[in-house]
């Protein structure tokens, strides 16, 4: 059954290579996912070489991962692990048909890299961002061809959550769609196709859970009542557990992009900013599997 909103899949453009911008935690898990289920080669970018030398060796060692839980075979790993590569010289992206952006969300900095790597990219390659809240149509405001450019959300842990958010903006085309639908396919995602509206779908609701957890304890609601608020409808983590994945920053940011154009319905937090900057904690790890308490710089965001 074609999902709803997919064009015809025959449009679809065959990826034999792809770039990734970015060499950190997010782009690292990309690059993995993409060498182990289309088994093209995969080819890293980042501001200087050490970045890109450390982002292959961590790809490196989560497919020595896989292999040793037994995922892939000896062939399968020593080919994954020669098929990531890391380099400055954009040039290495001239052959990449599916080039995917995971840089700081600040919509100058993705134009900028975007429009480096328009250029050196063939015609038809995709061009896709993993923004979890900018306007993927303000990212492709400035390229030549913004209907090859797409959204394309993961969610963390990307090797596990199984959802991908397939973002159309105004000017993305049908070949550029029908290929991001076979890319969510090839990695064995469900992709969902949503408009480039703030929050697309999913984080309109994080950002919901999110800044109503900040709001309570900046109100004075106690921290283990706010934590162990969905423990009741069953997800797997908490608030601050899951603040504590997506990153401080990353969730201050998600909570801004949704205050901005609906002040009366979501939640700015300045604390959460603040603990940002600090790079702070906000959960001990004392337990195995939960963290059971709470950092001195969380409590003291309590009102
Ligand atoms: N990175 C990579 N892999 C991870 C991981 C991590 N941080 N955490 C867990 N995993 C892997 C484990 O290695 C394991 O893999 P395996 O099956 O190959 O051995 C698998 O996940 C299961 O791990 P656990 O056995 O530890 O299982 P748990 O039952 O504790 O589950 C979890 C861990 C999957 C992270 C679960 O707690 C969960 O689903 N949490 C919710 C995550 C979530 O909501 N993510 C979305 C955040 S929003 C977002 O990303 C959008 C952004 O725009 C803000």
């Amino acid at each position: 059954k074609r999902p709803v909103g997919a064009p015809d899949k025959e449009l679809a453009n065959k990826v034999t290579k792809v770039g990734i911008i970015g060499a950190g935690l997010m782009a690292t898990q990309f690059a993995t996912l993409f060498l182990r289920r289309l088994q093209v080669p995969v080819v890293l970018t980042d501001l200087d070489q050490a970045r890109c030398d450390k982002g292959v060796e961590t790809v490196r060692a989560e497919i020595d991962k896989l292999h040793d839980k037994g995922r892939i075979d000896a062939d399968t790993r020593a080919r994954l692990r020669a098929s990531i590569s890391g380099t400055t010289d954009k040039q290495a992206f001239a052959d990449c048909d599916w080039v995917i952006e995971a840089v700081f969300e600040d919509v100058g900095v993705k134009q900028q890299v975007f429009g480096e790597i328009e250029q050196i990219v063939a015609e038809d390659a995709v061009l896709a961002t993993n923004t979890s809240s900018l306007s993927v149509d303000k990212i492709g405001a400035k390229l030549a061809r913004p209907e090859r450019l797409i959204g394309f959300h993961f969610f963390n842990p990307v090797a596990v959550m199984p959802l991908i958010e397939v973002v159309k903006a105004s000017k993305t085309d049908d070949a550029t769609l029908a290929t991001a639908m076979r890319v969510a396919k090839d990695l064995r995602k469900n992709a969902v196709i949503t408009a480039d509206r703030p929050g697309f779908v999913v984080n309109r609701v994080l950002a919901m859970v999110l800044g109503e957890a900040m709001q309570a304890v900046e109100n004075g609601t106690p921290l283990e009542i706010v934590d162990h608020s969905l423990d009741g409808i069953g997800l797997p983590m908490s608030p601050f557990e899951l603040l504590e994945l997506v990153g401080l920053k990353v969730g201050a940011h998600v909570l801004d992009s949704h205050h901005a154009p609906f002040p009366d319905r979501f939640y700015r937090s300045d604390a959460l900013h603040a603990l940002a900057e600090r790079g702070a904690k906000l959960l001990t790890r004392d337990g195995k599997d939960r963290p059971n308490g709470y950092t001195k710089d969380l409590q003291k965001v309590c009102g």
